[in-house]
């Protein structure tokens, strides 16, 4: 039996207006479980929004509102967009959920028990843009490493006794080459790790910030916000909690973060040094995807004005073309641009082009020459019959294996090869001739096509959830077909079963103006 998957996005900071950054990672996790609900895994897929902090309590502030009130509303815009954009989630996480306190007073606590949490007055830069603190020699041109503006702070806080646990991490991060990934990435850590590690400063005056989690050993102070977020991960499947042991043991040996490359050392660093000290096990692995670019090669960010709404390109190609082409342009991992022009040139190649013609030629001349029943195999095979079959039947196993490695760009890109090899084979047949001399031989060559249809709509349900169930079933196929049985028992189609010729499925798109 294989083993579940517990697959995480990060909380995001509630006040934000979700963004393409946002809607990139959601959707990628969303992507990567329906492909293993498909085969069979056990999937527990959370994500959610991180409440604490000074932003959060100064927009609430502005707009005279409890900070409760605000996030509650806030909330909404998230809640919103993942249902739009058809995202199957199992738990959308609250940090301001008292559950949540709980477990991250209790973490505190240990600590404390454990002497790995101590008092000192401190002077730092604080980006409070990021909620983090840097150290002068940090700063770059007077900002922090990303851009953000800092500002100097000095105040007493606690500190946790990160610096500990530096010899450890390396261990873990060298003896587990899938714990940080890409390879890239991990390499990056272990170099930030050449340097000694800081210890981490953990709380923040009430004085300064009244919205957070307070430190349950001494009440003026309230938990760092990276503190308090990072505990959601192990807090949703029931850390510390003794009614829940079994839930714990099940998903996290299993945990899989997904993150942007942004966030890496807050996880790969803070996350794993906080699990050793509260002797906990670490997640299976970190991922740290790209970031998608502007046409300059910039990241997108609000800040720099050009924040692209992912409602905006899904008014333009749907919700399936924009999810489609949020998996197929970007490498896992990597950096790509992101433009109205390329989104639509995309889908225009692949779903209306490649997929869409198919479907629609070949379901046009089964109903013109068969009545829109499906035509039979012949008993001898023609010619590139070999090649499409071969395609077609190792296509499952070949998805499975990009999408266990973490990646979708390639499960995607090999289906919609497949798709052009049986374009190639129609065009080479040409059934719509063939048709008039020998008609047994068109109604093979589709029955052909209609077959590798079959099997590309079942591997792409994950990508276009709604498009692929109404491909489906025009093919007849209203029952998923488990996952095994797609190459093995090919063919799935009937001779005489009704197959719909229908409208098309992704209209061609104008270019971008
Ligand atoms: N609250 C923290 C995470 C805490 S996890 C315990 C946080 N929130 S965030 O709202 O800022 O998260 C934004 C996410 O969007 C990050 O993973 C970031 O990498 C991602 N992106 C933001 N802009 C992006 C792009 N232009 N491209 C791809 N993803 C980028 O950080």
């Amino acid at each position: 039996m294989a083993h579940p998957l517990y697959l995480t996005t990060p909380l995001y900071y509630v006040n934000d207006t979700p963004h393409i950054g946002h809607a990139y990672t959601t959707l990628a996790a969303d992507i990567l479980c329906r492909y293993h609900r498909l085969w069979g895994t056990e999937v527990y897929f959370l994500t959610g929004i991180d409440e604490h902090g000074q932003k959060v309590e100064k927009a609430a502030k502005a707009q005279g509102k409890d900070p409760q009130a605000h996030c509650d509303d806030m909330s909404l815009n998230f809640v919103n967009i993942w249902n739009e954009l058809n995202i199957a989630y199992d738990v959308f996480y609250r940090t301001s959920d008292p559950a949540h306190h709980r477990v991250v007073q209790e973490a505190l606590s240990q600590l404390h028990a454990r002497e790995l949490i101590y008092k000192q007055s401190y002077e730092g830069w604080y980006a409070e843009s990021e909620e983090i603190f840097y150290a002068e020699k940090d700063l770059v041109d007077g900002k922090s490493p990303s851009g953000s503006e800092v500002k100097k702070v000095s105040e007493t806080n606690y500190f946790f006794k990160m610096s500990a646990f530096q010899a450890r991490l390396i261990a873990h991060i060298e003896a587990h080459p899938d714990y940080i990934q890409p390879k890239s990435k991990k390499n990056e850590v272990l170099g930030f790790l050449k340097r000694p590690l800081q210890d981490l400063c953990i709380s923040r005056p009430k004085a300064r910030l009244a919205w957070g989690i307070e430190i349950p050993f001494d009440r003026d102070y309230v938990t760092y916000v990276w503190f308090d977020a990072l505990l959601n991960y192990a807090a949703a499947v029931g850390l510390f909690d003794t009614q829940r042991e079994d839930t714990l043991a099940k998903w996290w040996p299993h945990a899989v973060h997904l993150i942007g490359k942004d966030i890496l050392t807050t996880h790969a660093v803070y996350w794993s040094t906080m699990l050793m000290a509260l002797e906990q096990p670490l997640p299976k692995t970190i991922f740290a995807h790209g970031w998608w670019l502007t046409s300059d090669n910039e990241k997108m960010s609000k800040s720099k004005g050009s924040v692209v709404k992912p409602l905006d390109m899904k008014d333009t190609v749907g919700v399936e073309g924009l999810r489609y082409f949020l998996t197929r342009d970007i490498r896992f991992g990597s950096d790509a641009q992101f433009s109205a022009e390329l989104v639509i040139n995309r889908v225009n190649t692949d779903l209306a082009n490649n997929l869409g013609n198919l479907l629609n030629r070949s379901t046009g001349l089964v109903e013109k020459y068969f009545a829109g029943a499906c035509p039979a195999f012949l008993a001898t095979s023609l010619e590139m019959d070999d090649q499409l079959n071969q395609a077609v039947r190792t296509l499952p196993a070949r998805v499975k294996k990009h999408i266990e490695q973490l990646e979708p760009s390639e499960a995607a890109e090999i289906i919609f090869e497949t798709l052009s090899i049986c374009n190639q084979y129609v065009d080479h047949h040409a059934p719509w001739t063939l048709a008039k001399e020998n008609l047994p031989a068109a109604g093979h060559v589709l029955r052909q096509v209609l077959e590798c249809l079959l099997i590309c709509g079942h591997l792409l349900q994950p990508i276009l959830p709604q498009k692929m169930a109404a491909l489906l079933a025009r093919l007849g196929q209203m029952e998923p077909i488990a996952f095994d049985l797609l190459a093995a028992s090919y063919p799935h189609l009937k001779e005489g079963q009704r197959i719909e010729k229908g409208d098309a499925l992704f209209p061609r798109l104008e270019a971008a103006s």
